[in-house]
């Protein structure tokens, strides 16, 4: 298996492009399970997780087609379409690897008028049940069976009805499901305590460009009026707000000066200005977004919460940088209970945190030290990544494939801005 290695110690200086979103992309792909017209999807982002995403609509019977790209573009153009599906069965296999896959169930339900798709199981960073998408399409008439480890959805005679669904707590994937269902769905559907994540926006904004009709977007109360059919569309996927916010921390960390190249700063208020808090410069320039940083950062307290809070994803890499904070920050994960994994990681480097329940105290100390470390998840490897830039000599990070599930060409990026980093395969 590759790891990366990196040399800690250089100031990143320079342009970083911000890809296609991955949390927009995988739920951007199953729309095209809404249409038998094509559905051509820009700007996506090269990542495993596109490609497995990929792979498992070829399964349903969806062809797909990447266009044009040269292999030293960032970012593709894919054309899908599913004329006729020939499967409404998403396999164990494939669920396994990618927890996206739930995000399938809706829209397959709303075209076959019945969906299978394997449950996703636990992960590395909680639970993670899927009780309200489950719910959200009982709201609109689906019979549900769990079986053998499946989840099984059968829509009424006739099709789905437009239904009253109300989130208990925000689900982003949940919400994208009752989207993606109701759309198709006879009548109104109102979608209560929505997710607001800019992801859930450009999803609206996609299958509004299908054909549909949903009123109230970006807000916490969705509306839906169901269509007989949608039809083709061509949609460019939003910047990646959780890439350039790691890049931030990246630029803040190395006390680089650093810009993020085609990002959208009005999807990122709560990133930025944690950031600023810390001490790092932010300005804003059309869409590019300039994060400076001299000398210690100061420490922060931070929460994580749903958009328009401070989002989950980021958790990791702030800790990472407040590591080496002049001062004792807190951080509270309030999404999911098990996302500290990258703690012992970072403490193997020198780093002093404790955790007590969903708290992790951060005191900030003089430097890390470099370290074979692992990483866990996506977003636990970008925080190693981080700390790696900085500490003294050298880390080396196994377990990359979460990295690459995430984001795109990362060593390449990185090594324009002048860090010292490289992929070596581990024999
Ligand atoms: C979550 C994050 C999202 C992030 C993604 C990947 C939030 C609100 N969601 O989205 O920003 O990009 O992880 O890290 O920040 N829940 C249930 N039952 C369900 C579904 C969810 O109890 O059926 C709970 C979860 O356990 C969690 C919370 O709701 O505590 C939010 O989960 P959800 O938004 O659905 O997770 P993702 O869609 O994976």
């Amino acid at each position: 298996m590759d790891k990366i290695i990196i040399k800690g110690g250089r100031r990143l200086e320079g342009r970083i492009p911000i890809s296609g979103a991955k949390n927009s992309a995988l739920t951007l792909l199953p729309c095209a399970l809404l249409t038998d017209e094509p559905l051509t999807l820009r700007n996506l982002p090269r990542l495993a997780d596109v490609d497995g995403f990929g792979h498992l609509l070829n399964q349903l019977g969806v062809s797909t087609m990447i266009e044009g790209a040269r292999p030293e573009d960032f970012g593709r153009v894919m054309t899908l379409r599913a004329s006729r599906l020939t499967s409404n069965v998403a396999p164990y296999d494939m669920v396994r690897k990618m927890r996206a896959s739930i995000l399938v169930l809706g829209p397959l339900l709303a075209r076959a008028g019945e969906a299978t798709v394997s449950l996703p199981g636990g992960c590395a960073i909680g639970n993670r049940p899927i009780d309200l998408h489950l719910k959200a399409l009982e709201a609109l008439g689906a019979e549900i069976e769990l079986t053998a480890g499946y989840v099984r959805a059968i829509a009424p005679q006739g099709g789905l009805r437009g239904g009253h669904i109300h989130f208990p707590v925000v689900s982003v994937g949940a919400t994208e499901n009752a989207l993606m269902a109701s759309v198709l769905a006879k009548g109104e559907t109102v979608i209560d305590n929505a997710a607001r994540e800019p992801e859930i926006v450009d999803l609206c904004r996609c299958l509004v460009a299908m054909g549909a009709h949903i009123e109230g977007i970006g807000s916490e109360k969705l509306i839906v009026h169901g269509r007989d059919r949608l039809h083709g569309a061509t949609y460019r996927v939003m910047p990646d707000r959780i890439e350039a916010g790691s890049y931030a921390c990246a630029a803040a960390i190395t006390g680089g000066s650093v810009d993020l190249v085609g990002a959208n700063a009005d999807d990122m208020t709560a990133i930025l200005d944690v950031l600023m808090q810390a001490g790092a410069t932010v300005e804003v320039r059309k869409d590019v977004i300039h994060v400076s940083a001299t000398g210690r950062l100061k420490p922060v307290n931070i929460s994580t919460a749903p958009y328009p809070g401070f989002p989950t994803d980021m958790q990791a890499q702030f800790m990472a940088m407040l590591a080496l904070a002049d001062g004792v920050s807190v951080l509270t994960e309030t999404i999911f209970e098990n996302r500290y994994m990258h703690v012992p990681e970072l403490a193997r480097m020198g780093a002093d945190i404790q955790v007590t329940g969903r708290s992790a105290v951060v005191r900030g100390v003089d430097k890390l030290v470099g370290a074979p470390v692992m990483a866990t998840d996506l977003r636990a490897s970008m925080s190693l990544i981080l700390a790696g830039l900085v500490a003294d000599g050298e880390t080396q990070v196994s377990r990359i494939y979460h990295l690459d599930r995430g984001y795109e060409r990362l060593e390449e990026k990185l090594q324009a801005v002048g860090a010292d980093i490289e992929r070596i395969g581990s024999d």
